[in-house]
Order: C-alpha cells, then sequence, then structure tokens
C-alpha cells in the first residue's frame, strides 16, 4: 500500500468494481476518466449543505460564491494564467468553443482565410467553419506527416497566407496521441502574422502533462475539459485577457459584464465546479505527496499552482513508462499496427493514448465488441474521428483506441495483451 500507485489507486472507488467476478480494464480514458472519492464527496457536499445561486447575502449562497471562485483560480493554476478571470467555465469544451466563435467571429475583418487542422477533434473545427462561412472567410486546411504523425513546420508555412486571420490547433492528438509542436507552431504564425488568433485544443494534453500557458508560443487560447481528468463534465477554456476584453457576448448588457461572467451566461452548474476544485486538490496531493524533486523547477509558483505542476510533471514521466510498455507490447503482436509513434525512444512525442489496427479476422468495431466483451473498455475509431481517419486512408476499416492515465499499472497492459492476443489468433 505504500507504493505511490497502490495510494492513488485507493481514491478511485471505481477501480475495484467487477462484474461477474471480472475486473474491469478502463482503457477508454481519453473519453473520460474515472472520479476520486473526494470530488464525488466535495459536490455530494455542496448539494447536501445548502446550495444556493451565487452572489447572495446569505450563508448558503457564500458558499456558492466561494465554490465558483475557487473553481476558476483552480483551473488558473492549473494553466499557470495570470488571472481567474481568464478562465471561462462552462458545461464541456465544444459548447465553449462554439460560443467563443460566435464573438471571435464579431471581431475577425472581413476578407481573409482560416487555417484548420486534419488532425483535430471536431470540436476544433466545425466552430470555426460556421465562423467562416458566416464571415466569408475561406478555410485552408493543414495536413500533417503521415510518417511521424505530426505537423512539418514547412507544411505550416506554406498553407498561411498574409490573410489568414485565425489558426485551430491541436496540442495532443485524440487518436494518434501525438504530442503536436502546437508551442513551435504557435511560434512561427505569431512571427509572420502577429495579429492571427491561435487557438489550441489542449483537452487531451491536460490530463498527462504540466501546461502552462505563459509558455504556448503565444497562443490565445487553451482549452480543457475537467471529466478527462478525474473531475465531472465540465469544460474549461483560458484566453488572453486583453482579446477577451474585446470580445462582445449577446447583448448590450452581457456585454459590459465582467469577466468570466461576460462569458457565462445564466446560472452554472455550481455542483460541478465544487468537482472541478476538487479535481485539482486531487492532482495538487500527487504534487505534495509525491514529487518532492520537482520542488527546483516549479520554484517560481507557490501553494495550490505549484503542487499542481509539480503533480503533471509526476504523471508525465510514469506515464512515459505506461506508454513504453503498452506500446512496445502491442507492436510485438504479429499483425497489430500502431496508428501513431511507436518507437520506444520517442515516448516524450506521444501520450499513454494508442490507435491501432488489427490484421485480423474481426473488423475494428468487431474487435472492440469482444474487447468489450472481455471487461476491455475501450472504443471504436471512425466516423467521431472522420477527418483524421479520412486523411490516414483508415475510414473504412476504422481502428481500435485504447487509453492509460495515471491509476493505471503495467499488470493491466499485460493483461490487456493476453486478452488481445487470444482474439486476434
Ligand atoms: C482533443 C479533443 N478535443 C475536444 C474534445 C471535446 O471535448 P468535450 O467533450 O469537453 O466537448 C474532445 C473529446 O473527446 C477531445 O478529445
Amino acid at each position: 500500500m505504500n507504493d505511490p500507485i497502490s495510494q492513488i489507486r485507493a481514491h478511485f472507488p471505481a477501480l475495484t468494481v467487477t462484474d461477474n467476478g471480472r475486473p474491469r480494464l478502463y482503457f477508454d480514458t481519453p473519453a473520460g476518466s474515472q472520479v476520486p472519492k473526494m470530488v464525488v464527496e466535495r459536490m455530494a457536499d455542496y448539494m447536501l449543505s445548502g446550495a444556493s445561486n451565487v452572489f447572495g447575502g446569505f450563508a448558503s449562497s457564500k458558499k456558492s460564491t466561494e465554490i465558483m471562485i475557487d473553481a476558476h483560480q483552480a483551473i488558473a493554476d492549473l494553466f499557470n494564467a495570470q488571472s481567474p478571470e481568464e478562465i471561462i467555465l462552462g458545461p464541456n469544451m465544444t459548447a465553449l468553443t462554439f460560443m467563443i466563435s460566435r464573438f471571435l467571429g464579431h471581431i475577425l475583418p472581413d476578407g481573409g482565410d482560416i487555417l484548420v487542422t486534419h488532425m483535430d477533434h471536431d470540436a476544433n473545427i466545425s466552430p470555426w467553419i460556421m465562423m467562416a462561412e458566416e464571415k466569408g472567410l475561406k478555410v485552408n486546411w493543414l495536413g500533417f506527416n503521415r510518417d511521424t504523425y505530426d505537423f512539418d513546420l514547412e507544411a505550416l508555412e506554406a498553407a498561411l497566407t498574409p490573410e489568414t486571420r485565425f489558426v485551430a490547433l491541436p496540442s495532443a492528438s485524440n487518436i494518434t496521441g501525438t504530442i503536436c509542436k502546437a508551442v513551435e507552431m504557435t511560434r512561427l504564425i505569431k512571427e509572420r502574422l502577429p495579429e492571427a488568433i491561435v487557438y489550441l485544443d489542449t483537452v487531451q494534453h491536460v490530463p498527462h502533462a504540466p501546461l502552462d500557458v505563459q509558455d504556448l508560443g503565444g497562443a490565445d487560447f487553451a482549452s480543457c475539459s475537467i471529466y478527462k481528468f478525474f473531475g465531472p463534465h465540465q469544460g474549461a477554456i483560458w484566453g488572453k485577457r486583453a482579446l477577451l476584453e474585446r470580445l462582445t457576448a449577446f447583448d448590450e448588457r452581457y456585454s459590459k459584464a465582467p469577466l468570466p461572467k461576460r462569458f457565462e451566461l445564466g446560472s452554472q452548474n455550481y455542483e460541478a465546479m465544487a468537482g472541478v476544485s476538487a479535481a485539482c486538490d486531487y492532482l495538487a496531493w500527487i504534487g505534495r505527496e509525491f514529487a518532492p524533486e520537482n520542488d527546483n523547477q516549479y520554484a517560481h509558483m507557490t501553494g495550490r499552482r505549484r503542487d499542481l505542476h509539480k503533480a503533471m510533471a509526476w504523471i508525465q514521466a510514469y506515464e512515459r513508462d505506461l506508454s513504453t510498455h503498452l506500446v512496445t507490447g502491442l507492436a510485438a503482436l504479429p499483425g497489430i499496427h500502431i496508428v501513431g509513434v511507436s518507437d520506444p525512444a520517442h515516448m516524450d512525442r506521444r501520450l499513454p493514448t494508442v490507435t491501432f489496427t488489427a490484421d485480423c479476422a474481426l473488423s475494428s468495431a468487431d474487435l472492440v465488441r469482444a474487447l468489450n466483451d472481455e471487461n476491455v473498455f475501450c472504443w471504436h475509431i471512425q466516423h467521431y474521428a472522420r477527418d483524421l481517419m479520412t486523411y490516414l486512408g483508415l475510414f473504412e476499416q476504422g481502428g481500435v483506441r485504447v487509453g492509460l492515465a495515471h491509476y493505471h499499472t503495467k499488470d493491466e497492459i499485460d493483461h490487456f495483451l493476453k486478452v488481445l492476443k487470444k482474439i486476434i489468433h
């Protein structure tokens, strides 16, 4: 019980659930993580001990206000944002991104073009295509290198035009698991086109590594989904203050509201906000408990902010080991093709999220069904990753996606590999 992973696993009741005596392998992590008990308790406590709307003068309302303020501060700490006013919370990343796209459309100049990529989740493509259609902007597409599963800076340079007003980029792929060159790309865009706005989808990156919005090459926005890192179903967007202040919301009255209220329309999900803080507090516990060696690296930060960054660096190192184990184990199985970085020397270029195809009698969809029947929870990748899968020529075939978090173990990976081997042979 003394080793960190056993202590970590003890926080997650879901990890002990069995089905007819069979343990579960929650390898569906890229689609959502499990939740520590303290997160659920904090949410339940909010609901059970007097829930109210915010900004009233009585005890339960004061508590709601405190919860709302701390949830913004918690994500500001996680992102190393300058102020909690730069953090917008809402139902999920997709809805928030659609909302931001409405408001950004109002301030972009008429004419010109935008750039979107073949690697992004649709949440970082469709809102911008709609914005472009409404503004009469041309949509350009950026592909990635099919050998490295990352972008080439030369291709980015070629895709930018003097009229590029806006670029949407992923910092990590939810399918290939690539940690992309998003920072270098953003830097290049800002050097060439200082006025262009860069919107980073950091949803898959945030659960696996420290993210510092001061160090994103000048990006204007970053995003995350708290249910992918041990919290409730909430999304968050960080935006540069100067840019957020230029955006107006739906009507005159809202447009004058202070940040971030201007973008958080109506009553919010305060019970989920209680969980947002608790998820960050859980991660900060990891930083305090297991990552003292990361103290110096984050000496410029204090309190929860520092603990969070220490924790994420610790998680990143542990998960790199898991990635190596998973990727080498998969590569050793005959007929398995990893759709992403598979060189064990380059695990720093990927998340522990692996999509693969298999030369076997089963289709990818049937293979996923067979794995699910063996209590391996994972997803079939096809329709919801249409752009990327089409770009890779894998749309018809589809693929199997498995993904890990810091609570997973090599024993679980070995069990998965054994089950997979049995199914494909
Ligand atoms: C890379 C990426 N971006 C965006 C999203 C959408 O997030 P949400 O469910 O919070 O809208 C997802 C969800 O899986 C994702 O993986």
